[in-house]
């Protein structure tokens, strides 16, 4: 049974975490530059799956208008408690926006992967979503999880497996060198492995990964959000067949580290890609 993500996000634990983060990602700081501050200032800005509030800090005093949405009530009790009255926030699922209308917006943000916390069906229907709530020329920015990855079959190995869970229970240094610790770890480990693989209803993930590439997107249990939920991944090509069908032009790539490129090699060594697009209507 699928599990529905905004379960996930509307916790106090997960919001909290999400309410910690202070920092951009590069390539949220290489659009800002690019954008530059004269053009920022002429924007009306919603920041969409705003969850903690992690980018309202930088954006929202550049631009002339900011509100930040989210579906998950949690999330905008954090954004509220943290900005104190400063900026806007408010409920909305990206899949239907009935609290915005048309043109109402000239950028829309939906950072971190959020958009690939939806189906297929789902994720064209947000797509839509915002070119209707953008104005003509407005533009839209989103990182999503890339199928292309090099190193993503490498999440399904034992060695990453033990290698994530030493990590996690690397403080403890006195275990590290105790033979049993490293007995410990690999029997999690495959533990971890097994029920991935389950969880992707699959004994091959090599194998599993390469049909999702032959169809060019598809939904991953890849241990994010604790392996409760799929994550959808997607190709480069397939997410700009998708802006285009959507009603999107003027498509280009950036890596995760901020590099503007339509270098499929160099994006595949990334697992997540930024997407730039804008809204032409008539
Ligand atoms: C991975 S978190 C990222 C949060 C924040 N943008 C950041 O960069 O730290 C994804 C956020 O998107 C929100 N989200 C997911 N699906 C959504 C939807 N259909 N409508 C609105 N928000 C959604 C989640 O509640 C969560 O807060």
């Amino acid at each position: 049974m699928a599990i529905d993500h905004k379960n996930l996000y509307d916790s106090e634990q997960v919001s909290m975490d999400y309410g910690n983060r202070d920092y951009l990602e590069p390539a949220e700081e290489t659009l800002i530059t690019e954008l530059g501050p004269g053009m920022l200032a002429a924007m009306d800005m919603l920041d969409m799956g705003v969850g903690g509030g992690r980018t309202t800090k930088y954006f929202a005093p550049l631009v002339r208008y900011y509100i930040g949405a989210d579906y998950a009530p949690a999330m905008l009790k954090v954004c509220k408690k943290r900005f104190a009255g400063d900026f806007n926030f408010i409920e909305c699922d990206a899949r239907a926006m009935e609290g915005f209308n048309d043109n109402s917006f000239d950028f829309v943000l939906f950072s971190f992967n959020g958009i690939d916390s939806f189906s297929h069906k789902d994720r064209m229907a947000a797509l839509k979503e915002v070119q209707r709530v953008l104005r003509s020329g407005g533009i839209f920015y989103f990182s999503s999880h890339n199928l292309n990855w090099t190193g993503l079959e490498g999440l399904f190995t034992i060695k990453n497996s033990i290698k994530k869970i030493s990590a996690s229970d690397g403080k403890r240094e006195n275990e590290n060198r105790n033979p049993l610790m490293h007995v410990l770890r690999g029997t999690k480990a495959a533990y971890r492995i097994f029920r991935l693989n389950f969880l992707n209803r699959t004994v091959d993930m090599k194998s599993f990964i390469d049909k999702l590439r032959r169809n060019e997107k598809g939904d991953i249990y890849d241990n994010s959000l604790n392996g409760i939920a799929s994550i959808y991944y997607v190709t480069p090509k397939e997410q700009k067949r998708q802006l285009k069908e959507t009603g999107f032009i003027d498509i280009f790539t950036y890596s995760r580290s901020g590099i503007k490129t339509d270098n499929d090699e160099l994006l595949s060594q990334g697992g997540w890609v930024y997407y730039l697009c804008k809204v032409s209507k008539p």
